[in-house]
């Protein structure tokens, strides 16, 4: 049975000429006429409204009787009183109203939502994650019965979490950091407005990636930073036209592992070149660390932070792919000459990430689960590469040139005959396959077309073959 809309508004004005009963049906017959009540919907009981709206009971059951007497409402004794299921069409509202337009493609989230599409962007293996250790140990916690899970946490993270990132970007990354450094927060764009909050001024300049990270492009926008789309190549960001475009920036967006959208790494000497710079000019380079877990060609490379010695790199990670982005937990290592600020800010800024989750990720990291995983995916994620690819390249042949990237969960193909990225983008995705124009990626640099397509949930060459060839047909539809 359907709950009352949430959305019904029975504000009562007692200094009205109207009486009381007959401004409950008038509030009633709004919300069916607006769509917030629908068909099926329960209403309030009787005692529960009144006293809701501080009025006696009679004179709710004394409006549900003339709605019901009108046909609005539906009484069924003990079952409770439902809006009335032949409403005349005169009265009925539209369909579910408030329900905001669909995004055009451009506009939506390349991670889409909702249920996986095959190649969606930054969605690891939905069918691989260990659901039933999760589910434990989630359920574990809960019951603890722990007096923390119902207070306020801690909006710098629960700090048995803070300490497990800190010895794991230690071990696994070469970051070395103390947990004081470490925040968690809810995911990339959080990361980010935390950084901005802390250390940036309104007129800072920032190289940002072209092409790069569509949507930290459209935050950053959003709060009017002043961005500089600085040319990716083969070797990542180019240094040498950042500095020649803007010397002076404040900051640098960067994604050295795993450069997104092009897959590329970024070269150690530009890694040198990049905190040169950062360092002769007081700048801080934000380096987005989002996939750097998954490496297919040779060893995992160190992160960029592992070569800061000057204390300007902001290192920043995420749960998203190495469990699963419906948790949204991410964190950042804040400098040290910054943490103090990064923790003000983030003490006013957020109430914190829920308690629940961050302990249960804590007992994954502690009983191995977070290793194991990681290992298992990195197998899986090699072969999954690999079908798609190799798919791919049977069905389009040499009209697509796919850059089979050494890591990460996604990889970019470029159109060599020209094809139109994002008209195929927009024909293909009303059926569900995620994938994304190339083209929108880039600022200023002339765009290629092509496509930036997720491969962790192609399961099997079967589906790797379906799902090149029904991308086919919206690219010659
Ligand atoms: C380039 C890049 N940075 C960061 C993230 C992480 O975002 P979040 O932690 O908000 O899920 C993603 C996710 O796909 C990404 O593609």
């Amino acid at each position: 049975m359907k709950p009352a809309s949430p959305k019904l508004d029975l504000g009562i004005d007692r200094a009205l000429s109207v009486p009381v009963y007959l401004q409950i049906c008038h509030r009633f017959k709004t919300a069916i006429a607006q769509g917030h009540l629908h068909s099926g919907d329960r209403v309030p009981a009787v005692r529960g409204l009144a006293m809701e709206l501080n009025v006696a009971r009679g004179t709710v059951e004394m409006a549900y009787r003339i709605l019901a007497d009108e046909g609005y409402l539906q009484v069924r004794g003990a079952a409770g009183t439902i809006v009335s299921s032949a409403l005349p069409v005169s009265v009925s509202g539209p369909a579910r109203a408030g329900k905001p337009p669909p995004a055009t493609s451009a506009a939506a989230s390349p991670h889409g939502s909702g249920a996986p599409k095959p190649y969606q962007l930054g969605l690891p293996a939905i069918d691989a994650f260990p659901r039933k250790v999760w589910n434990r140990l989630v359920a574990h916690r809960l019951r603890s019965g722990d007096a923390s899970a119902f207070a306020y946490p801690d909006p710098a993270g629960f700090w048995p979490l803070r300490e497990r990132i800190a010895t794991y970007l230690g071990l696994s990354r070469g970051v070395e950091c103390v947990p004081e450094q470490v925040f968690v927060t809810t995911g990339y764009r959080a990361t980010l407005e935390l950084v901005l909050r802390s250390l940036a001024s309104p007129d800072d300049a920032f190289w940002f990636e072209d092409p790069g990270y569509i949507l930290a492009r459209r935050f950053l926008l959003e709060v009017n930073a002043r961005l500089v789309p600085v040319p990716v190549d083969a070797h990542g960001i180019s240094v040498e036209r950042g500095l020649a475009l803007n010397a002076n920036a404040r900051f640098a967006v960067v994604t050295p592992s795993h450069q997104s959208p092009m897959g590329v790494t970024l070269s150690l000497e530009r890694r040198m070149a990049l905190l040169d710079w950062a360092k002769a000019n007081g700048s801080w380079v934000i380096e987005d660390d989002y996939d750097s877990e998954f490496r297919y060609a040779g060893r995992p490379l160190p992160a960029l932070k592992s070569l800061d010695q000057h204390d300007r790199v902001i290192y920043s990670g995420t749960f998203s792919k190495v469990m699963f982005p419906g948790l949204r937990l991410a964190y950042v290592v804040a400098p040290l000459s910054a943490t103090q600020r990064f923790h003000e800010v983030s003490a006013s800024m957020n109430a914190g990430s829920p308690y629940l989750l961050q302990a249960s990720v804590t007992d994954f990291m502690a009983e191995g689960h977070f290793a194991r995983h990681l290992k298992k995916m990195r197998l899986l994620y090699a072969h999954r590469r690999e079908i798609t690819a190799r798919a791919l390249s049977e069905v389009f042949g040499e009209r697509l040139s796919i850059n089979l990237p050494p890591g990460g969960l996604q990889m970019a193909a470029h159109f060599v005959d020209g094809t139109d990225d994002a008209a195929v983008a927009d024909r293909a995705n009303p059926g569900g396959f995620g994938e994304q124009a190339l083209s929108r990626w880039y600022m200023a640099a002339p765009p290629q077309s092509g496509l930036v397509l997720g491969f962790a949930n192609i399961v099997d060459e079967d589906q790797a073959m379906r799902r090149a060839l029904e991308l086919k047909r919206a690219a010659d539809a």
